[in-house]
């Protein structure tokens, strides 16, 4: 799909990777909509992309109908959704505060999933349009104290499978990108840092990259980085090994 002209959605846009890629789509030529919860760091990214902003919580169900009912009033419609925004938590399962449970579902899947909901009859209307869903290498493989996270990413991953196949006649395209470990406050945020060896951290932009990539090449599935398809294949081909590998390196 061609960036340039046309309009961007992207949530979690007030920080880390939404910040990078609204910024990089602002550069492609697109009129980019930030949207996230803090309103000082929004106008920040108005500022740097030239473009608009609507403060909404996506853990919200009013919210996203009030940030949906924004983005369908206008003009020109919006033609790319970046669902980015997410939350972490890390831990024993058997520990997780049940208020956790429900921020993390609310999020990280249903924000998502009811922003999708709410715009696509307009972009498949239009019969032009692309959705990125912004998963982890989590969703692909699990992990050890992210259960509850790596589901809910695994859940994204399952719903874009299932809504890629859906819309193929139309001209609406769904991609996933799922990156590795990526330098930004989501650890910090979520309370624990990130403490493994590897996958070593890399910068936002190189997933706002990847997002910007996958509209303008069209790309169902996008692992950054590259390497990590590895892991993912093993487990794929092979979950037995992996897992004696995943218990024993962690
Ligand atoms: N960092 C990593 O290593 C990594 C790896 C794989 C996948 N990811 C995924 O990448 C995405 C972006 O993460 P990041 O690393 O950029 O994290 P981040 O720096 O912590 O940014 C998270 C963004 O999500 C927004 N957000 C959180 N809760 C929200 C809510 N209730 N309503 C609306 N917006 C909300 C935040 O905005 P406000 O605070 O303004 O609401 C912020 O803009 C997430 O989906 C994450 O799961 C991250």
């Amino acid at each position: 799909m061609n960036i340039r002209g046309s309009t961007a959605l992207v949530t979690g846009a007030t920080a880390g990777i939404g910040r990078a890629t609204a910024i990089a789509l602002a550069r492609a030529g697109a009129h980019v909509i930030g949207t996230g919860r803090d309103p000082q760091a929004l106008a920040a990214v108005r500022d740097a992309t030239g473009g608009t902003s609507v403060t909404a919580d996506l853990a919200d169900p009013a919210d996203i109908e009030r940030l949906a009912a924004a983005a369908l009033g206008r003009a020109e419609p919006v033609e790319i959704l970046v669902n980015n925004a997410g939350i972490g938590w890390e831990g024993p399962f058997a520990a997780m505060p049940p208020d956790k449970i429900d921020d993390l579902v609310a999020v990280n899947i249903l924000g998502a999933v009811r922003l999708t909901r709410a715009l696509l009859p307009q972009i498949l209307e239009r019969g032009r349009g692309h959705i990125v869903n912004v998963a982890s290498i989590a969703g692909h493989v699990g992990v050890r104290d992210e259960a509850l996270y790596a589901a809910t990413k695994a859940a994204l991953l399952t719903f874009s499978e299932g809504l890629r196949y859906e819309v193929q006649e139309s001209g609406v395209r769904v991609s996933t990108v799922s990156p590795g470990v990526v330098d930004t406050e989501f650890f910090a945020r979520r309370g624990s840092p990130f403490r493994r060896r590897r996958p070593r951290p890399i910068p936002p932009e190189r997933v706002a990259r990847a997002i910007v990539h996958a509209i303008e090449r069209n790309r169902d599935e996008v692992v950054v980085p590259g390497w990590l398809r590895l892991p993912i294949w093993l487990h794929g081909v092979w979950p037995g090994l992996y897992r004696a590998l995943a218990r024993r390196f962690g």
